[in-house]
């Protein structure tokens, strides 16, 4: 028996000083002193003993155990150091290397537009709010005051989802305008917000994708008035154009959500058909506003005898196109690396108005 011990000792204590990782070294310790393990096996045998070798055997056990346990705690924590220090020689950082450009990545013009923009509406108290891309109906419709069977439902070439449970048909939000009716039933007046994101329509050409980007503007006071709405989009497309002297109009246009509803040209030339912002006696549309309507503020339990303001609704894509001279809308889906670096924008130049839109 005695014998026995020390041998198995000696073999374990050799195998543990052996093991070459953390988890060999686990597989020893269950081996060893694990419930089916060697020792523990053998400490079942004292029961059988006689009484006069269960006195030698015990003790010589017990030391057994705690001589295996400390050489496993020793071993673990050593190995565990030469890890650490094998780490620390492989990551060594050597820092009087040359910097190295930063990548190949590039900002795609509609984040870079968009960061613009918010930037802009930023500078002017708005703040980002998001809703979701899978709309219901009465956000998306219902409760802008476009009901079912209104024309223009039809006007916004809407991808359905089938049908739920309960009839509901979800829908891709066709604006951002839900997102109006968001903000304003989760919060109280004012709101001064503004609303970028993907927008759905069943509709393809080389200025219509079925999914586009939208920004919406929401601003409702007590006292804001259409007065407010033209400086506010006027210098909003000065700033975001960087063209002072840049010409506007506005004409009267309809929207079941706004009254009265109105569109926003911007001058023009077009020469060859390119157009050049700024010059010329031509108008482009750029975007929809208007009045929020009083009926949609009594959908989403704002009392419109005591609160009015303005909404509008801009498509980023275009004037990403317009701003920086890019063509053809399909492109920006693509995902050509050959166009995004050319019309892609510095990761490192963040467009804020002290630095200049964009560089
Ligand atoms: N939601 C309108 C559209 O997509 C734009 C708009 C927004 C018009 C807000 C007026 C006010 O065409």
């Amino acid at each position: 028996m005695t014998q026995n011990v020390e041998r198995l000792e000696q073999e374990l204590l050799a195998g543990i000083a052996a093991a070459a990782d953390v988890r060999a070294l686990e597989q020893l310790k269950v081996a060893a002193l694990g419930r089916k393990g060697w020792v523990t096996k053998l400490m079942r045998t004292l029961g059988t003993m006689a009484p006069e070798d269960r006195k030698r055997a015990g003790p010589a056990l017990n030391e057994l155990k705690t001589t295996l346990a400390e050489a496993i705690t020793a071993r673990e924590s050593a190995l565990h150091r030469e890890e650490i220090e094998a780490r620390i020689a492989q990551e060594t950082v050597d820092v009087t290397l040359a910097p190295r450009p930063t990548g190949e990545g590039r900002i795609h013009p509609v984040s870079q537009v968009t960061e613009e923009i918010t930037a802009i509406f930023a500078d002017m108290g708005f703040a980002v709010a998001e809703g979701p891309d899978i709309e219901d109906d009465f956000h998306n419709f219902t409760a802008l005051n476009i009901p079912p069977e209104h024309p223009a439902r039809q006007m916004h070439d809407t991808f359905y989802f089938a049908p739920q449970e309960n009839g509901e048909r979800m829908l891709l939000r066709t604006h951002t305008s839900p997102v109006q009716v968001r903000a304003m039933r989760a919060g109280r007046p004012p709101f001064r917000i503004i609303a970028p994101g993907r927008t759905y329509r069943c509709d393809s050409d080389q200025t219509h994708t079925p999914m586009f980007h939208q920004i919406e503007g929401l601003a409702i006071d007590h006292a804001i008035h259409m007065g407010h709405l033209k400086g506010c989009l006027e210098t909003f497309a000065r700033t975001f154009f960087e063209i002072n002297s840049l010409r506007m109009r506005f004409r009267p246009s309809y929207f079941p959500f706004t009254e009265p509803s109105a569109e926003m040209d911007i001058g023009c030339d077009r020469r060859e058909g390119e157009i050049v912002i700024g010059e010329g006696d031509d108008w482009l549309e750029i975007l929809g506003c208007g009045m929020v309507n009083p009926r949609v503020l009594e959908q989403v339990g704002v009392d419109p005898n005591e609160y009015q303001g303005f909404a509008f609704g801009l498509g980023i894509d275009r004037a990403a196109m317009l701003k920086y001279g890019i063509p053809d809308l399909r492109a920006f889906f693509d995902s050509d690396l050959r166009w995004l670096r050319h019309y892609g924008f510095s990761p490192l130049d963040v467009p804020s108005l002290a630095s200049g839109l964009a560089r």
